[in-house]
């Protein structure tokens, strides 16, 4: 198998070092791997095969002779250094919101819509945001039964969505001080806030529109009604959801149920009567999305409302970023 070199740009973050992780776990064929973060990290040591690899400083020359960079370093970072990475010759493969409603990026979730990328040829693709992955994930085997014609969804979001910062607040506060830089606007041990980065004129939030408009991207639905509410509450990993999804076609629960367990990636979870549905706990360190509490929507016709959990730092981001890497090189081996 050829081998690559990698380049995990924002590799002292979360999600850098849950990369790093999974590519070692993955087996990726990488014969180099470059972590690279900001001049103040360089020389920071991070495990990998059972030794160790040094951060280096984000250059220019830094992306020379590299195939894949995985970048998760935040927006600003992506918009600066995606392109001189690509420059350099890389394929560029982004977890932040800077490229992903971009026309010619394809927004890719692997087991949902492989069909985007088509060939090796896009020098960026976008990694979609974490809460949205996990709802597509479980709406794309339904939609190709009964055809999806409107989602509802309220999202319960883990801290560590917001980073390191977002993990340091809630620790500070659960020890009852207060974190030095926080990373929301209020509180967060012991509280709920429905708000999720900033609020636009329209009254919803930046995360909000991110999931409408890249659900409808990734679906290939671009009409597709999406109301999202989206809430951060006190636990450190792993982002769950109330989704309430209406359909053109009626359905079976029993037929969703094999819908769903049939579907790469996606573990049911649903015993109610032995209080046996998703968790976050169940969730955090793997890969799957789980979901459970199915059950029809009284208020509507053709309407099921289900529970959605993953661990927003696998499969919503690194993970995720991982297998477009892995779909990116075979179809350049079949390009050959
Ligand atoms: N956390 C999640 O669940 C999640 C899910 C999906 C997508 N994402 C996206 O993934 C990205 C990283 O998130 P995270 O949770 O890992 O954040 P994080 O823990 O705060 O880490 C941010 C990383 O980016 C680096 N960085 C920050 N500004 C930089 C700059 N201007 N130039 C170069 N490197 C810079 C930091 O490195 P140094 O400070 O060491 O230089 C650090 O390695 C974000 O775009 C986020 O939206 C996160």
């Amino acid at each position: 198998m050829k081998q690559y070199t990698v380049a995990v740009v924002g590799a002292t973050g979360l999600v850098g070092r849950t990369m790093i992780r999974i590519l070692e776990q993955r087996n990726f064929p990488a014969h180099e791997l470059r972590a690279l973060a900001r001049a103040h990290s360089a020389g920071t040591r991070l495990p990998f095969r059972g030794g160790e690899i040094s951060v280096g400083e984000l250059t220019p020359a830094a992306f020379d002779g590299v195939d894949i960079a995985l970048f998760s370093a935040g927006g600003d970072a992506s918009r600066e250094w995606a392109p001189v990475a690509v420059e350099r010759g890389a394929v560029v493969i982004d977890n932040s919101s800077a490229w992903r409603m971009h026309a010619d990026v394809p927004l890719i979730v692997p087991e949902v819509n492989p069909q985007a990328l088509t060939d090796a040829t896009p020098r960026i693709i976008a990694n979609p945001n974490c809460s949205t992955i996990q709802m597509v994930v479980v709406l794309k085997p339904l939609h190709d039964r009964y055809e999806l014609c409107r989602v509802a969804v309220s999202t319960y979001q883990a801290v560590s969505g917001a980073g390191r910062k977002g993990l340091e607040q809630l620790a500070a506060e659960q020890r009852g001080e207060t974190a030095a830089s926080p990373a929301f606007p209020h509180p967060i041990a012991s509280n709920v806030l429905p708000q999720i980065a900033d609020f636009t004129a329209d009254g919803f939030t930046t995360e909000e529109h991110k999931m409408i408009d890249e659900t409808r991207k990734i679906l290939d639905l671009p009409a597709l009604p999406v109301a999202p509410t989206c809430v951060r509450v006190p636990v450190a990993d792993s982002h769950s959801e109330a989704v309430s999804a209406t359909f053109v076609r009626d359905f079976e629960l029993a037929d969703v149920r094999s819908a769903l367990t049939d579907f790469p990636c996606l573990t049911l979870i649903d015993d109610p009567a032995q209080a046996q549905y998703p968790l976050a706990a169940t969730a955090r360190g793997r890969d799957d999305v789980f979901v459970g509490r199915l059950r029809r929507d009284p208020s509507t016709d053709r309407g099921l409302m289900m529970w959605v959990v993953s661990d927003n730092l696998r499969k919503g981001a690194a993970t995720n970023a991982v297998q477009i890497a892995e779909l990116w090189c075979r179809l350049k081996e079949q390009e050959g």
